[in-house]
């Protein structure tokens, strides 16, 4: 398809892979599945059935031995029942190294067909056609899988770079309007965390980028993926690196967590983004106008930025806990300017309290 765009993830490294990124994309899924493949498993929720089978059946046409597996919507795909039933199907259909998994869907559909591509005889290759806006620059990029237990979310999973992405635009249309918006806030995180042009695209053009048809969501997209790409990428020589996309991600865990995961994870990463650029302003490490922009930009494309104001004690409890933090130390991805992201370990507790204070509304 001549519109395609490519990015190439992990250059340099024996796992490198492209990201394509265009409208009507399916003849490119051969090319991504690489040689060798003869058997083809396209796992998708409910929701994107006749897709999936259009996958499938696209397959079939060239040649290979396609198989579908629907999975439960939503969080309810990532789960070692799940998993262990598209094992299951991988068995009876007689899979073999040199065959391939293809995910289709939204974060947690490419999460799950990740992990069970990783684990399926120690490792077999995987294609991403994420469906979502979260999945598209998030989640299918960057090669980490999973599934929950029943004591938390990702707590089970496998570093398992896929073979190629597959990002069709076209399948944003049908995406509830709530799910692109959530989405939304981490292509702004990208526009904080290391490419400033997306925060002008965005303030360019607010109500085409809210309602998904603006000229700029491609680019944005692209762009977004792109930040994706290079971080990863140098988190192969520099690792830590990749922490940086974490921006507004500590206070966001936590409050998923009080929430007991009734908030869409854009909205919780929204308000937690204006939370540690308080707190970057309290630390004396940001100025006011890029807190100002934070609040702006995202209240623009219709995400929150403030939270009820009698959550702490349980907030703070929540962020102690969070696996990324180290030991007993609050670690935060701060900013020290646009695009210039920086650590803050074991801010005083006045501090944090503060910034909390700073993005309560009732
Ligand atoms: N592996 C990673 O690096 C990484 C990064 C970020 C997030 N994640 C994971 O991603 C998950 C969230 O992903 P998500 O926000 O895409 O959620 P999701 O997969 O639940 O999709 C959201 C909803 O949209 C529906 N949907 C998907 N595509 C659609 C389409 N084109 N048209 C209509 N409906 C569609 C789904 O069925 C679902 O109900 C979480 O589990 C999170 O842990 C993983
Ligand atoms: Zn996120």
């Amino acid at each position: 398809v001549s519109d395609a765009t490519r990015i190439r993830v992990g250059e340099g490294s024996d796992s490198a892979y492209d990201v394509v990124v265009g409208s009507g994309l399916l003849g490119e899924l051969p090319a991504l599945l690489g040689s060798g493949v003869e058997r083809v498993l396209v796992v998708h929720p409910p929701t994107l059935r006749a897709k999936g089978e259009t996958v499938r059946h696209d397959l079939g046409a060239h040649g290979f031995s396609a198989f579908v597996a629907e999975v439960p919507d939503a969080e309810g795909a990532k789960s070692a029942e799940v998993a262990a039933r598209l094992w299951g199907v991988l068995g009876r259909a007689g899979f073999t190294r040199s065959d391939a998994i293809v995910g289709v869907g939204g974060g947690t559909v490419t999460d799950l067909a990740g992990f069970v591509a990783a684990t399926w005889l120690r490792g077999v290759r995987v294609v991403q056609v994420p469906t979502t806006l979260l999945a598209m620059v998030d989640a299918a990029v960057g090669g980490k899988t999973g599934i929950n237990t029943a004591e938390g979310k990702n707590l089970v999973g496998a570093f398992h770079p896929p073979a190629g992405v597959l990002c069709d635009l076209s399948a944003l249309e049908t995406l509830p309007h709530n799910d692109f918006v959530s989405g939304l806030a981490e292509v702004v995180k990208c526009g904080f965390i290391a490419d400033p042009a997306i925060l002008d695209l965005v303030e360019a053009d607010l109500e085409g980028v809210k309602r998904g048809d603006g000229p700029a969501v491609r680019e944005l997209i692209e762009r977004s993926i792109a930040v994706k790409a290079r971080v990863v990428t140098e988190d192969l020589k520099e690792s830590s690196l990749r922490e940086i996309l974490n921006y507004g991600h500590t206070f966001a865990h936590a409050l998923e967590q009080v929430e007991g995961y009734s908030w869409r994870h854009g909205e919780a990463v929204s308000v937690g983004m204006v939370y540690v650029a308080e707190l970057s302003r309290l630390a004396g490490r940001l100025d006011d106008a890029v807190v100002a922009r934070h609040r702006s930009v995202l209240a623009g494309v219709g995400l929150p930025t403030g939270y009820r104001g009698d959550r702490w004690p349980k907030l703070h409890g929540a962020m102690s806990r969070d696996k990324k933090s180290r030991g007993s130390l609050l670690r935060f991805v701060v900013l020290d300017a646009l695009a210039k992201p920086g650590r803050l370990e074991g801010p005083d507790p006045s501090l944090l309290q503060a910034a909390y204070a700073a993005i309560s509304c009732d």
